[in-house]
């Protein structure tokens, strides 16, 4: 190192020196003995003076990181937080904040490995949880069957039929976490292609009619013009419309109610809109209803038979298209769940009798 403490000890002795011997010239009547004497005492005490200053502050910054790594060894990175940056000139600075910043680095990695561990932990109970649920009813109705009820043709068929149901239930979660899972790992490729996306609404009307006619509400379409082409997977966007028109339905009491699909072509695309007359979410739970398995009213919301992962699923998909979904929801009034496409384009190849899409990888 060009600036070693030495040489730079030995420059500054040797000008204080030659300042003093100046000055010391300057008085009448000293020798050049004396002059001498004066020259090498102001060299050697000075010499020493910022030599063992220099030494002693190199020194006390080594130390300092000799105690950061110790920590470090002890994984102990409680110095992280809240340093000051430290000057940039002084190289034994520099390495101090550098290591430093690795620290910072290597504690931000802990806490989000700290993070996911908790998460996973949590899933794996909340699956447990939400699989124990049919598996056990199912248990119950089997067991009942086997201790007489299959004898009388009534009870077997009622408590088959209970069987069949909540096996119907977990085989609707094991999808559900497939598809999750799947989207996790971009394992799904999306096939984009140009379609009317109010035909889609129209089958989603029709398989969820009868449910909306039981309950005494109107599934309407609202748009001003009769087709609507947007540039998007078709399979996932009808499933993002059957778990958005779904829950509109599930939550939303008996009565002359209205479920309302529109769509407005924007500048942005084509903005789709799904809204409802029912409970309403609180201003609480709307962040968090995207998450797997939350649910606003725990224990009603799973006798409704959802898995608690459709609107996880629906945050996936759309955000694979690179989309965000919006909810605006007041409580007793209704909700309203939105999101925008891609326009398409209606004379594409892919709107050909037998559609070729093409395909992309989910990223
Ligand atoms: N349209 C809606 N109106 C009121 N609450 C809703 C609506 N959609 C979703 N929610 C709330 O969000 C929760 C999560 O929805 P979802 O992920 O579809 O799970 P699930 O319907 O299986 O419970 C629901 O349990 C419900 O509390
Ligand atoms: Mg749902």
């Amino acid at each position: 190192m060009f600036f070693s403490s030495k040489r730079v000890a030995l420059l500054l002795g040797f000008s204080i020196a030659l300042v003093t011997t100046a000055f010391l010239s300057l008085v009448e009547g000293v020798s050049n003995q004396a002059l001498l004497v004066g020259w090498l005492l102001a060299f050697s005490s000075s010499y020493i003076l910022i030599q063992v200053t220099l030494d002693f502050l190199v020194f006390k910054e080594i130390n300092k990181i000799y105690v950061m790594i110790n920590k470090l060894r002890r994984r102990d990175l409680s110095f992280v937080e809240g340093k000051e940056t430290e000057s940039k000139i002084n190289p034994l600075r520099r390495i101090n904040r550098e290591i430093l910043d690795y620290a910072a680095h290597k504690q931000k990695e802990i806490n989000d490995l700290k993070k996911m561990e908790e998460f996973r932990r949590e899933f794996v109970a909340n699956v447990s949880h939400e699989l124990k649920t049919p598996i056990f009813a199912a248990q119950g109705f089997v067991y009942t069957l086997l201790d007489g009820a299959a004898e009388q043709p009534k009870l077997r068929k009622k408590f088959l039929k209970k069987a069949a149901r909540s096996l119907d239930g977990l085989d609707l979660l094991v999808q559900d976490l497939l598809t999750l899972s799947q989207m996790e790992t971009g394992g799904i490729k999306m096939h984009y292609e140009h379609f009317n996306i109010q035909e889609t609404v129209q089958e989603v009307f029709d398989q969820l009619e009868s449910e909306a006619e039981k309950k005494g509400i109107a599934l309407k379409l609202e748009s001003t013009q009769s087709a609507t082409y947007v540039y998007a997977d078709r399979q996932r966007i009808y499933q993002v419309m059957i778990n958005l028109v779904g829950n509109a339905i599930k939550y939303t009491k008996q009565g002359d109610k209205t479920i309302t699909v529109s769509f407005t072509e924007t500048a942005e695309g084509v903005d789709i809109v799904v809204q409802d007359e029912g409970r309403g979410i609180p201003a609480e739970d709307i962040k968090r209803v995207f998450e797997r398995f939350y649910r606003v009213e725990k224990s009603r919301a799973r006798n409704k038979g959802g898995t608690g992962l459709g609107l996880a699923i629906v945050k996936h998909i759309v955000e694979a298209h690179k989309s965000e979904v919006q909810v605006k929801s007041k409580v007793g009034d209704g909700s309203t769940f939105s999101f925008i496409l891609p326009q398409g384009d209606k004379f594409s190849p892919s709107l050909a009798a037998t559609p070729q899409p093409e395909e992309e990888e989910v990223e």
